[in-house]
């Protein structure tokens, strides 16, 4: 490590059409910030750069779906992420954007580079075109079967099922996802990079010189150079993007041509804030680049990333690409578009104060060499089991024992005073800063971890085997001893915990009146905390988390499912035949909505209480909240489902279902009856 002046810190750009999820952080960001955290508190020169990936066809689509502009979008998912980030102390140094004008910028002269040295092949080919919507159908623009796998939504540029990276040509019965029409095929000029051309370069960089690299990434670059590379376009027929400095009009760059460099322009942009030079953070052979990704990223940041910048020539290669693999949600893959997640975001809001306890079940779980669960039975026992009764148990009791015996006065060393059983606890507090240096520095967080809570435990047990309120009326000396030991290992573990858990080492910093300027190099001293320092009063670091709370997520994450099943089952298409028996099963009655309320912290949800006649009243909770206001509806008349099993939402027994229309937009609108009928009158 000693070899490097200065440290990149790359984490992959989150696409901005929407929040982030546990995955995310589990996989890319978490790590990063462990080691920023962890080589900033080594003393090193690091810059851990990101920012929002803000092109991209899925941006456009959710913005047409949504019927407002891309901009509107990315900025309202910059902001989200931007705040979920600084929440959970995720310390990037500069967190920017590609909408930016200084990334278009940057963006832009490094295009023109590549394209006026001739690194950029021109081609003329016929792609899939949208006669509908005039508009060439690139990447996620169209789905279609998957030519290896055979999912029938295979996207156009990957098949989200089996991994396999496609072209739309190669998709069979490929459908427009603007119109839903099949697409007819145009003809249309763009630039390529000749991938092919860097196989050499690519064969000796990676798979001769970084044997290094973690296993999954490595095996991934070499299938993909064995195979072969193939020429691929860095330029697309759409308006939403960085604009592609070529002759013709409307061509952007390929999102995954701008995103990378973007990294680039966030270090920029970090310079001019705080008036430094960006150039050796991205030019200097001294400095150590590191891309922080997640396994889908992996290609572009090992293989296309480098050839780009290779083609270019100014830029530092990076020294390692370590890649995790995907954290799955209670026994199933973390899915946005099926909202099979945990948000960030909604965590903050759900277990304020709880920051670390994230940070650490998610890096005790971290996916490093395969994928790996996460479960709210698991998150609850990690924080009950190892972070409140071996850590927190700890701290407080020796803080507690501290006031109680000595005024919170920090006791004397008492050197005569030791036994041998002391001596294994200094051993560990010397040991332990080298073990975990050394798991940091291979990208082995879980590990690191690990050791960390050893050295925790290794105190609880040093303060159990040794009573010291058995013997303080006895023997107090070697109270104070005892102690005093312990509260040299507190300090040791407030520098070693900075870069896993940053609010818990505050806090324990906070109560040992520690100098905040303890580094990582103090680590392994036991002479930290002084003698006759006035302690500050215990704060308790983590607190158990009762059954309620994990139920309350376990039932969210059902209902979002169950909400699936409604949708699917207002899906427009022709469902199979029924026999008159099964129409006559649904209850159908005339209902009066009289009372609505919106569901706390839920966007989707309200609360309606509606007469069903002679005084009869049903709660029932409906996804309609942002298509009406609690107010507007109070008085209409509606159809309710009156025997669909009842079942709880968001701790709300639904008991029925209103019944809505819902037009190709997604518009929903009340099926009411032309005239005022009773309540509780029959549909039928
Ligand atoms: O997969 C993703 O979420 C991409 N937005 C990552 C981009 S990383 C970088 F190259 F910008
Ligand atoms: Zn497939």
């Amino acid at each position: 490590m000693a070899s490097f002046k200065r440290y990149t810190i790359t984490a992959a750009l989150p696409y901005a059409n929407g929040p982030v999820h546990i995955g995310h952080l589990a996989g890319v960001y978490i790590p990063a910030d462990i080691y920023a955290r962890y080589l900033r508190s080594k003393g090193e020169d690091v810059l851990y750069v990101c920012g929002s990936d803000e092109h991209g066809v899925p941006i456009t689509l959710r913005a047409k779906a949504e019927g407002i502009k891309p901009q509107d979008v990315v900025d309202k998912y910059h902001g989200i992420i931007e705040k979920a980030f600084s929440g959970l102390g995720i310390s990037m140094d500069v967190y920017h954007r590609t909408s930016d004008r200084l990334h278009h910028e940057t963006a832009t002269d490094f295009f023109k580079k590549l394209y006026e040295n001739g690194k950029l092949i021109e081609k003329e080919s016929e792609q899939l075109y949208d006669a509908k919507e005039e508009q060439f159908l690139a990447d996620r623009y169209v789905i279609g079967e998957c030519p290896k796998c055979g999912n029938k939504e295979a996207y156009g540029d990957q098949c989200e099922k089996c991994g396999t990276s496609l072209s739309p040509k190669e998709l069979i019965n490929p459908v427009s996802k603007l119109s839903g029409e099949k697409p007819v095929m145009r003809s249309t000029k763009h630039w390529y990079l000749p991938l092919d051309q860097y196989e050499t370069f690519l064969k000796e960089w990676i798979l001769e010189g970084h044997k290094d690299w973690k296993s999954n990434v490595y095996g991934q670059c070499k299938s993909w150079i064995d195979q072969g590379l193939q020429p691929r376009a860095v330029t697309r027929d759409l308006d939403w993007g960085v604009k592609a400095p070529v002759p013709e009009d409307g061509k952007v760059m390929y999102v995954w041509f701008d995103a990378p460099i973007g990294y680039i322009s966030a270090t920029r942009q970090w310079a001019k804030d705080n008036n430094k030079a960006w150039e050796p953070y991205w030019q200097s052979e001294d400095t150590k680049l590191v891309h922080f990704i997640g396994k889908d990223n992996i290609v572009f940041h090992c293989v296309i990333f480098p050839a780009m910048i290779k083609a270019h020539g100014d830029y530092i290669l990076p020294e390692n690409v370590p890649a995790n693999e995907f954290l799955n949600l209670e026994n199933d893959k973390i899915s946005t578009s099926r909202n099979w997640a945990v948000w960030a975001h909604e965590y903050l809001e759900d277990f304020p104060g709880k920051e670390d306890v994230l940070r650490y079940v998610l890096c005790a779980n971290a996916p490093e060499s395969k994928d790996n669960d996460f479960t709210w039975k698991d998150f609850q026992a990690r924080n009950n089991n190892e972070l409140v009764a071996i850590l927190g148990n700890f701290v407080n009791r020796v803080i507690v024992l501290s006031h109680k015996y000595f005024n919170g006065l920090v006791p004397s060393d008492r050197k005569e005073k030791s036994e041998s059983i002391d001596d294994e606890l200094l051993a560990a507090i010397e040991l332990y800063p080298e073990k975990i240096s050394k798991a940091i520095e291979q990208y082995k967080f879980r590990e690191g971890l690990q050791e960390f809570m050893n050295l925790a435990r290794a105190g609880n047990k040093y303060l159990t085997d040794t009573e010291p309120w058995k013997i303080f009326k006895t023997d107090s000396e070697r109270v104070e001893r005892i102690l005093h030991l312990c509260l040299q290992l507190i300090a040791n573990l407030s520098i070693m915990a900075e870069p896993f858990m940053p609010f818990s080492s505050e806090k324990l910093k906070g109560m040992l009146a520690l100098d905040i300027g303890l580094k990582w190099k103090d680590a392994g001293r036991t002479d930290l905390v002084k003698a006759g320092i006035q302690l500050q009063k215990a704060v308790h670091l983590f607190a158990k988390i009762e059954d309620g709370a994990i139920e309350a997520q376990i039932e969210r994450l059902r209902a979002t499912q169950n909400n699936k099943v409604d949708e699917k089952a207002v899906s427009k298409k022709q469902k199979p035949m029924i026999q008159f028996d099964d129409f006559t099963k649904l209850d159908l009655k005339i209902g009066t909505i009289a009372e609505a309320e919106k569901m706390p912290k839920a966007d989707k949800l309200l609360i309606l209480k509606v007469g069903m006649g002679e005084g009869a009243q049903r709660t029932i909770v409906s996804g309609i909240a942002e298509h009406y206001s609690p107010e507007e509806i109070i008085g209409k008349q509606v159809v309710v489902l009156t025997n669909l099993e009842p079942r709880k939402l968001r701790g709300v027994l639904s008991e029925g279902m209103v019944l809505m229309a819902e037009d190709d937009k997604g518009k929903l609108s009340f099926v009411s009856p032309e005239s005022v009928m009773d309540s509780g009158s029959i549909v039928r």
